[in-house]
């Protein structure tokens, strides 16, 4: 009969020969789904490159894509190719047959479990089909009144700011970030939301962001004071305070308002759609049809569908905004021509607002936001998650289950297509061939998910930029770490971007 040592240690066997299988497996399993892509030979025993992940490094980042066209690595079960080859980002990008964005699970409590973000297929080309029209010229040149008063008192803030820190260099990301959040509450709810609210959710809304790290604690979503926890609570107020606003809306263009905004553009055409039903089912043959016919969407669907232009706008705008402040300060020959654009656009008249065809027609400030996103890219990639195995190329199949990553920054960095990539140089646009490296533009991602606001991104940074040039002067602040790069969501400089502005007399 064993004794109870032998037993003690037959068990730790057992254990030990478990563990050991289990790593073997896994290695196994990483060569196998590895095949003859660039990657590590071997992968740190179950985990894999876990601590990397929690804190990704920009550099870390430009290695992996330079190791190959494709390449993976393999952080605990989760297997994920990289694809950095333009073609082969816009392959993945294009099949939705193969593969779907894939997003933190944390997001769908945060965004709502039915946002229309999370629809595949005919579902989500419908849905999208009803929103596009919220972003052609005419009613994007109705949101322009309300962003100009948001940068008029965004121009103070960020002086007073200054002020307040006796005009030392601060970091200003944070005030940046507010500023597009203001922006956006604005452009999204014109007056229905108030003053007060727009400060709260721009106070608050970057823990939504710090929510969704890749890696979060079990059930830390019912956590008190658990990043998740408090992401969650800011979005369920700004739900609620966006289906508010939705619910204000309805009443004012029933009352025969002017649509201003983008949820009076959406619900107009709610109602324009109502009506068009109405005089059918009432045995009219003569009813126009509305261009834009949708179904009439409840208070909270508003909302939520609004919460998930919110998301997706903040960080991006936010990382954009920051990088063209810094790199604008330090390239006083590219603000001098953007600033002089813009009086001559405004016939002298610096207090002149902004309007469609003044921001249509500045091709200097154009060139500059473009090279702006194509230097600083803010997205520089976006995660997909194969639904069956993908044959991206006629040697490697991503298998089913596995994220699939196109990458977009290479593309935009591709010395042969942007020669000297790294130098930020407006004047590709204009005197070079850049407007016709389309298949390199992957700024706003491609295919059936791409950037709703592809064409509102810059004209609206364009009026703020234009605006702020005119009324502000501000000077950067070169720290060991203003040109590293924190990638928070996106990208941003490492010392949160220290200048000082004051008032341009
Ligand atoms: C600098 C600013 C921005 C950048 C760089 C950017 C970039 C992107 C990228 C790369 C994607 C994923 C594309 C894909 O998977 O193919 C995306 C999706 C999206 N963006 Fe933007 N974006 C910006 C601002 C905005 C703004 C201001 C809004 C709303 C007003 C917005 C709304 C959306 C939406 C709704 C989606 C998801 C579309 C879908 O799934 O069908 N974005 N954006």
């Amino acid at each position: 009969m064993a004794t109870l040592e032998e037993e003690k240690s037959q068990t730790w066997q057992l254990v030990a020969t478990l563990i050991l299988a289990i790593v073997i497996y896994d290695q196994i399993r990483y060569l196998y789904r590895k095949g003859s892509i660039a990657g590590p030979r071997f992968k740190i025993p179950l985990v894999g490159p876990f601590l990397q992940a929690l804190h990704p490094r920009f550099e870390a980042y430009l290695a992996q894509w330079a190791s190959g066209p494709l390449s993976c690595v393999s952080v605990f079960h989760k297997f994920i190719v990289l694809a950095s080859d333009r073609d082969l980002a816009h392959k993945v990008f294009k099949s939705p047959g193969y593969a779907e964005p894939c997003i933190v699970p944390l997001a769908k409590d945060l965004l709502g479990h039915k946002a229309w973000v999370f629809l595949q297929g005919r579902a989500h080309a419908e849905y999208r089909r009803g929103l596009t029209p919220l972003f052609t010229n005419r009613a994007m040149a109705s949101y322009l009144p309300a962003q100009e008063q948001v940068v008029g008192e965004y121009c103070k803030k960020l002086v007073a700011a200054s002020a307040a820190n006796d005009g030392q260099p601060r970091e200003f990301m944070t005030l940046f970030r507010e500023l597009n959040c203001a922006l956006s509450c604005r452009t999204f709810f014109g007056d229905y939301i108030s003053q007060d609210a727009v400060q709260r959710i721009a106070d608050d809304f970057y823990l939504v962001t710090a929510a969704l790290e890749l890696v979060n604690m079990p059930f830390s979503l019912y956590i008190p004071y658990t990043k998740p926890w408090r992401g969650k609570k800011i979005a369920d107020a700004v739900h609620a305070e966006f289906a508010q606003c939705a619910a204000a809306c309805k009443a004012n263009l029933a009352a025969g308002g002017t649509p201003s905004c983008i949820v009076d553009h959406w619900v107009l055409h709610m109602m324009e759609s109502e009506r068009y039903r109405a005089r059918v089912a009432a045995g009219e043959t003569e009813a126009e049809k509305p261009s834009n016919l949708i179904r009439m969407f409840s208070d909270e669907e508003i909302g939520e569908t609004l919460f998930t232009f919110l998301f997706a706008s903040q960080d991006a705008s936010s990382s954009a905004t920051t990088w063209l402040f810094q790199i604008l300060a330090q390239r006083p020959d590219v603000l001098d021509r953007v600033r002089a654009e813009n009086l001559a656009a405004r016939a002298g008249d610096r207090s002149k607002p902004f309007d469609l065809p003044m921001l249509e027609a500045l091709p200097y400030t154009n060139a500059v936001i473009k090279e702006l996103l194509r230097h600083r890219p803010p997205v520089i990639f976006v995660p997909y998650q194969t639904t069956k195995p993908f044959p991206l190329t006629a040697d490697y199949t991503v298998p089913r289950g596995a994220m699939v990553i196109p990458s977009c920054y290479p593309a935009l960095h591709d010395p042969a297509v942007y020669p000297d990539p790294d130098v930020f140089d407006p004047d590709r646009w204009l005197s070079g061939d850049a407007e016709a490296q389309t298949r390199n533009w992957l700024v706003f991602g491609a295919g059936p998910h791409d950037c709703l606001a592809r064409r509102y991104v810059p004209l609206s940074m364009a009026g703020m930029i234009g605006k702020v040039a005119l009324e502000l002067d501000w000077t950067h602040h070169e720290t060991p770490t203003s040109e590293e790069i924190r990638v928070f969501a996106t990208l941003f400089p490492m010392d949160g971007c220290q200048l000082v502005f004051t008032t341009r007399r």
